[in-house]
C-alpha cells in the first residue's frame, strides 16, 4: 500500500525521496505516515517542500483521512517549520524521546493533520 519517490533535476541526479505509507494496519489504516531525506548537498531548494506537497497529495488521492509524523526531532526545527507550513500541528511531544548525537535527550514531536 505504500510508495517510495524519488526527487531528481533536469540532469537526473537524485536530490531526495520519500517515502508514504500507512501509519498503522487495521482499524487505524486511514491515516498516512511519511519520512523524507534530502540531500544535503541540495537542501534549502525547495526540494523537501516538493516532497511533501507530493505525499500530501498522495495521500488524498489514495483517501487517507490524515497523515501523522511520528517522530520529529524538535531540534530539528528546519523540519518542524517546514512541516507547519505544510498544515502539520505538533499534536504532542515526547520528552527525552529522542538521543540526539551532540544534544543529548531531546523531544520528540508527533505531527499530524487531518485531510
Ligand atoms: C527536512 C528536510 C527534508 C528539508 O528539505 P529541504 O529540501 O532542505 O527543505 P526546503 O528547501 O524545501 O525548505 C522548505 C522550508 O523548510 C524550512 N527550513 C529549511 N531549512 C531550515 C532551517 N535551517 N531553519 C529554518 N527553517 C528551515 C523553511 O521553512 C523552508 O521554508 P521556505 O520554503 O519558505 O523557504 C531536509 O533538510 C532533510 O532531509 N533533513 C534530514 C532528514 C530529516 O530531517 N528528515 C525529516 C525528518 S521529520
Amino acid at each position: 500500500p505504500g510508495r517510495t519517490v524519488v526527487a531528481v533535476d533536469d540532469s537526473g541526479t537524485v536530490l531526495g525521496t520519500a517515502k508514504m505509507n500507512p501509519n498503522h494496519m487495521g482499524g487505524a489504516s486511514h491515516i498516512a505516515s511519511a519520512s523524507f531525506m534530502v540531500d544535503p548537498q541540495y537542501a534549502g531548494r525547495g526540494v523537501g517542500r516538493a516532497l511533501g506537497e507530493h505525499v500530501l497529495a498522495w495521500a488524498r488521492a489514495e483517501g487517507y483521512r490524515a497523515m501523522q509524523f511520528n517522530a520529529v526531532v524538535e531540534t530539528n526545527t528546519g523540519a518542524v517549520a517546514l512541516w507547519e507550513s505544510l498544515g502539520f500541528q505538533i499534536m504532542t511531544t515526547l520528552p527525552e524521546g529522542f538521543l540526539h548525537p551532540t544534544k543529548g535527550y531531546v523531544g520528540l514531536h508527533i505531527m499530524y493533520q487531518q485531510l
